[in-house]
């Protein structure tokens, strides 16, 4: 059986782009395989962050897994803070990644370069070494993601392969897997930007008011041609609500084009708008009632012993094969 592993941060209020990139792919693969999520806190300790916030949002993002869908019963959520062998590994695999290729992350390029070097936390940069460790704790063959996420996957590749040369066939290589059409949303009132849980402007996040989301929607930015056709250099801003719709609706960008022939943009944006605007009404409804039962707690502590059992056996494996002593 495949087993899919992923993960969200939670740094902040979750957007459409979380939804369409990464938690509604979880669900349409939850019955291919086994599905392991996880609230990767740790991670979102590498920029500063408020601990009723942190607390608060891990809490959240396991409401709004259950809520888009996810069936506690088949899948698996816990923290990342929870089984240690994460930040144990990490120790481990630190060893084998460069501070060169580190440096080249984008991520790590993004998030750092109006910031002062005397300032910059170490987590930051190793971000891909705790990330790599996330995926290869549990064999994972694919992981789920948005686009931004591939080139971690890709780093963690490097390092099994660099790993396993030395050692023999320890870690599991795994695969980045994102959606053909989704993979990369972007800002509505800045639509050359992603959209992102720390930049506010131009984002849907999942617990707005439907009314404010309506009215981001009606003002995104848009070219001043009146064709609703797709074309991500020239028509970024309605080729990235084409996407959402396509997205939600599961037409293919061609039946958009065609549904829209003849119309206008105010036509197309309405349409979006009342398609966002259901589909996250009926998610909202679902985590209302989510949020005031004992089920994220409950779902969290079954996840961290399921999880626990795996990543045990997988660092003892890697402890032995790297030549750590352990004694009977
Ligand atoms: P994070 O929390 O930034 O994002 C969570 C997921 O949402 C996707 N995503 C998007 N997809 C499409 N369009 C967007 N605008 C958009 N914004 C975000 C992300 O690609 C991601 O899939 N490093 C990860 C968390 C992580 C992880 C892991 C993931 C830690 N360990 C192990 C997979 C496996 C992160 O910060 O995601």
């Amino acid at each position: 059986m495949k087993r899919y592993l992923s993960a969200i941060k939670p740094t902040g209020r979750l957007t459409l782009g979380n939804y369409i990139g990464a938690i509604k792919q979880f669900v349409s693969l939850m019955n291919d395989g086994e599905m392991i999520l996880f609230v990767a806190d740790l991670h979102s300790l590498t920029l500063p962050i408020d601990p009723v916030e942190l607390r608060n949002n891990s809490r959240n993002i396991v409401a709004y897994y259950l809520a888009a869908g996810l069936d506690p019963n088949k899948i698996r959520v816990f923290l990342q803070s929870e089984v240690h062998e994460h930040s144990e590994l990490a120790i481990i695999l630190q060893n084998y990644l460069y501070m060169g290729e580190l440096a080249r992350m984008t991520q790590f390029k993004d998030k750092t370069q109006k910031m002062n070097n005397e300032a910059i936390g170490l987590g930051i940069f190793t971000y891909p070494v705790l990330m790599a460790a996330d995926i290869v704790l549990y064999d994972t063959d694919y992981v789920p993601v948005g686009e931004d996420q591939v080139q971690h996957v890709e780093i963690t590749r490097d390092l099994v392969h660099r790993f396993n040369k030395r050692y023999g066939e320890i870690l599991k290589m795994p695969r980045a897997l994102i959606r053909q059409n989704g993979a990369r949303i972007m800002s509505l009132s800045d639509p050359t930007k992603k959209m992102s849980k720390s930049d506010p402007k131009g984002d849907i996040f999942l617990d707005d008011d439907l009314k404010i989301i309506n009215k981001k929607i009606m003002s995104a930015v848009t070219d001043l041609d009146t064709h609703v056709h797709y074309d991500e250099a020239n028509k970024p801003g309605i080729s990235n609500l084409m996407t959402i719709y396509s997205a939600l609706t599961n037409k293919s960008i061609t039946d958009i084009e065609e549904q829209f022939s003849g119309k206008m943009y105010g036509e197309f944006k309405k349409e979006v708008a009342r398609v966002v605007t259901e589909e996250i009404a009926k998610l909202q409804a679902r985590y209302q009632e989510i949020i005031q039962t004992g089920l994220v707690d409950k779902v969290l502590k079954e996840g961290k012993e399921y999880a626990s059992e795996i990543a045990a056996k997988t660092l003892k494996r890697v402890q032995e094969a790297i030549g750590l002593y352990r004694y009977e």
